[in-house]
């Protein structure tokens, strides 16, 4: 159980982190370029961004059962975060193929920066709350 715990914990952190590097990532491919090649980089970042806020989710729901379930204040920060840059993402999709089809990138590029810095922001809450 104690081997569980902390290779579940380990690859829970490691998924964090890699979270956030994707999100600075993200944030510094909206705001280089326009045009198809630009919604081209980031529709080829999200599947990935995705697989490992997955991953937070998965080996976080690992942990839970070793802890026999008892939800710790920072753990329950960190279900509402991970359900919030869930809500972020599909906002942040959403105001993408709208600026693309009407030709918007440059209020699309000021809309996302908000949106990753706030995702930013829950990560580093979620994280020493
Ligand atoms: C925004 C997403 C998340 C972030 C940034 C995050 C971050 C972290 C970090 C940094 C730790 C290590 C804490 C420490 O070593 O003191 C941790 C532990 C943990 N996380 Fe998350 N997490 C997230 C989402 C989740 C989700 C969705 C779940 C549950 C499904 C979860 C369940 C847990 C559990 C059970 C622990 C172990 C707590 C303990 O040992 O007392 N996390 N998380």
């Amino acid at each position: 159980m104690q081997e569980l715990y902390e290779m579940s914990l380990s690859l829970h952190k490691f998924f964090v982190w890699v979270v956030f590097g994707l999100s600075v990532l993200h944030l510094v491919l909206s705001q280089v370029g326009s045009g198809m090649g630009y919604v081209k980089r980031i529709r080829l970042l999200l599947p990935l961004y995705y697989a490992c806020l997955a991953a937070v989710l998965i080996t976080g729901a690992v942990i839970l059962p070793v802890l026999k379930f008892e939800l710790s204040y920072s753990v329950i920060i960190m279900i509402i975060a991970f359900i919030a840059m869930i809500g972020i993402g599909a906002m942040g999709y959403k105001k993408l193929k709208r600026a693309y089809f009407r030709q918007e990138i440059q209020e699309y590029k000021k809309k996302i920066r908000v949106l990753i810095g706030i995702n930013l922001a829950l990560i580093l809450v979620a994280s020493f709350v």
